[in-house]
């Protein structure tokens, strides 16, 4: 397939368009490097440094078989300091996309939406059917996607797939050795952060609250290898028919704790991860872990890979990225 790889130069992206090359697609990737990398477009995509919202005169051109929609921002602190450029970027960005596919015949849409949409779960493992009570407005911005996402189908024929990502982490390294991994300006994810403590960078890491109600009283997340993340969305291209919008889950299905992270972390790096016990981070739920029986009966898809290798790629990209 000819696949629009929307924000290809960030995380995510990146991954995706690098396994769906190794898979035999075409990629066209759009990414206006707000935030992502030049060089993390990977070789063989087609590159064009350009915003979402200048598609729409080019995109007839390209003939593209499907968009793989990544392109937004991403931070849940910042939203909620700068509401108005997350309901710009995510919501009346990805409308306009959505109105260039239509006006252009392209027919299907992988969306990357996120499990901030859940907000505080009740219930785990978190099924689709949840209620949707979104913390944030980076959660609310994914949500109005996803809802836009199934009245489009439904009414134009689009066939399209959200992907609700739980925590994702590690790296993946191409036949060739090419690496893609994380590596925001702005960092505010635990493995990344633990291993920067690991390495010696900055100063320790703080640990956002002990006293929740899980075992160790730390927050209990379920992290997912990108590489398995990227897999789905590979298998998303060719799932759903006209009409139809499923909404899928990705996540391991199990939780770890923020110290056993720390404890994979020092493991995987033979080091101390120095760190702060500091209060509660704003809006970080106690826990959240995904049932993902959808994404296994819709994309026949398993993850497979364990925190113990998330870890050890996210600390072998860290390495190479230094060296
Ligand atoms: N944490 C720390 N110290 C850090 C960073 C994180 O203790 O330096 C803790 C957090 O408080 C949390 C856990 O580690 O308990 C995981 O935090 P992350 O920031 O790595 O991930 P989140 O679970 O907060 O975020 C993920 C996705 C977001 C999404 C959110 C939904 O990365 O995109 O889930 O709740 F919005």
């Amino acid at each position: 397939m000819r696949v629009l790889v929307t924000g290809g130069a960030g995380y995510v992206g990146s991954v995706v368009s690098a396994l769906l090359l190794a898979e035999g697609h075409e990629v066209i990737v759009v990414d206006d490097l707000s935030t992502g990398h030049a060089d993390a477009v990977p070789p063989g995509a087609v590159f064009h440094q350009m915003s979402v919202a200048a598609l729409d005169p080019v995109l007839g051109d390209w003939d593209v078989d499907a968009v793989m929609h990544f392109a937004a921002k991403s931070l849940v602190g910042e939203s909620v300091q700068e509401p108005a450029m997350y309901w710009r970027n995510n919501v009346v960005g990805t409308v306009a996309l959505l109105d260039s596919m239509r006006a252009h015949g392209v027919p299907r849409i992988v969306f990357s939406s996120t499990a901030a949409v859940y907000g505080q779960a009740e219930q785990q493992p978190i099924e689709e059917s949840a209620p949707t009570r979104p913390t944030n407005p980076y959660g609310a911005t994914k949500l109005a996607v996803d809802m836009a996402l199934t009245n489009y189908a439904q009414a134009y024929g689009m066939t399209a797939v959200s992907l609700r990502y739980f925590n994702v982490a590690g790296a993946y390294e191409t036949a060739d050795g090419l690496r893609f991994g994380e590596r925001h300006a702005v960092e505010t994810h635990l493995i990344p952060n633990a291993l920067a403590s690991a390495a010696g960078e900055g100063e320790a890491m703080s640990l956002f609250g002990t006293d929740y109600p899980t075992p160790d009283g730390t927050c209990v997340r379920d992290y997912i290898h990108v590489v398995d993340l990227a897999a789905a969305h590979v298998s998303a291209l060719a799932a759903g028919e006209p009409g139809e919008h499923h909404i899928l889950n990705l996540g391991s299905g199990s939780g770890s704790s923020v110290r056993e992270v720390l404890s994979a972390v020092a493991a995987v790096t033979q080091r101390d991860v120095p760190v702060v016990e500091a209060p509660r981070r704003a809006g970080d739920p106690a826990v959240l872990v995904a049932s993902h029986e959808q994404a296994t009966r819709i994309l026949g898809w398993r993850p497979q890979r364990d925190l113990e290798a998330m870890v050890s790629d996210a600390w072998q990209f860290f390495l190479a990225s230094r060296a």
